[in-house]
C-alpha cells in the first residue's frame, strides 16, 4: 500500500458524502414542492403563471385585469382551452371587446403543452363556475 491508495481512498470518501448533500438537497427540493401549500397542479399553473397578478388571487380581478366569475357562463372546456392558446383571436366578441377596452394590457398568450391548459381551464371552471 503506497501513499497514493490512501488519498485515493480519502477522495471516494469525500465523492460518497458529497452524493449524500446532493440526495438530500434533492428531498429537500420535493418536500418544499410539497409542501407548496399542498397546490393542486391547475393552481400551480394559475398562481405560476401569472394569472393572479391581474385576475387576483381570489379570482376578483386587479386593476389589471377583470374578474374571472361565472365563466361557465361564457366557456365550454374547449372553446377556454382556445382562448387561452390564442386570446387575441376572441377579441372580436362584444363581451371581450368592452372587457379588453376596459384594461390597458390586453390577456396575454401563455406558453403552455395542450395538457397544462386542460388542467388550467378544469380548474378555472371549477373555482369560478356560478
Ligand atoms: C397582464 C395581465 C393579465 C395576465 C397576466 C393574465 N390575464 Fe387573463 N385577462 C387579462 C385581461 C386584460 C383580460 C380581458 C380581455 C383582454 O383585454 O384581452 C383577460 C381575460 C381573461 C379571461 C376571459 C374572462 C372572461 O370574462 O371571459 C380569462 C378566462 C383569463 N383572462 C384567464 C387568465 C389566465 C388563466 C391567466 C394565466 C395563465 C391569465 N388570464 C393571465 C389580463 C391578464
Amino acid at each position: 500500500m503506497g501513499r497514493g491508495s490512501g488519498v485515493t481512498e480519502i477522495s471516494h470518501r469525500s465523492n460518497r458524502r458529497r452524493l449524500w448533500c446532493v440526495c438530500l438537497w434533492l428531498v429537500g427540493i420535493s418536500l418544499v414542492g410539497v409542501v407548496d401549500c399542498g397546490r393542486s397542479p391547475g393552481a400551480v399553473l394559475y398562481f405560476g403563471s401569472g394569472c393572479a397578478r391581474c385576475h387576483g388571487a381570489d379570482f376578483s380581478g386587479t386593476q389589471l385585469g377583470p374578474p374571472l366569475k361565472g365563466l361557465k357562463a361564457y366557456w365550454t372546456p374547449e372553446s377556454l382551452s382556445q382562448y387561452l392558446d390564442q386570446p387575441a383571436s376572441f377579441g372580436q366578441t362584444d363581451r371581450l371587446k368592452a372587457l379588453h377596452q376596459k384594461y390597458r394590457i390586453s390577456m396575454p398568450r401563455f406558453d403552455m403543452t395542450a395538457e397544462q391548459r386542460q388542467i388550467l381551464v378544469a380548474y378555472l371552471l371549477g373555482k369560478t363556475g356560478d
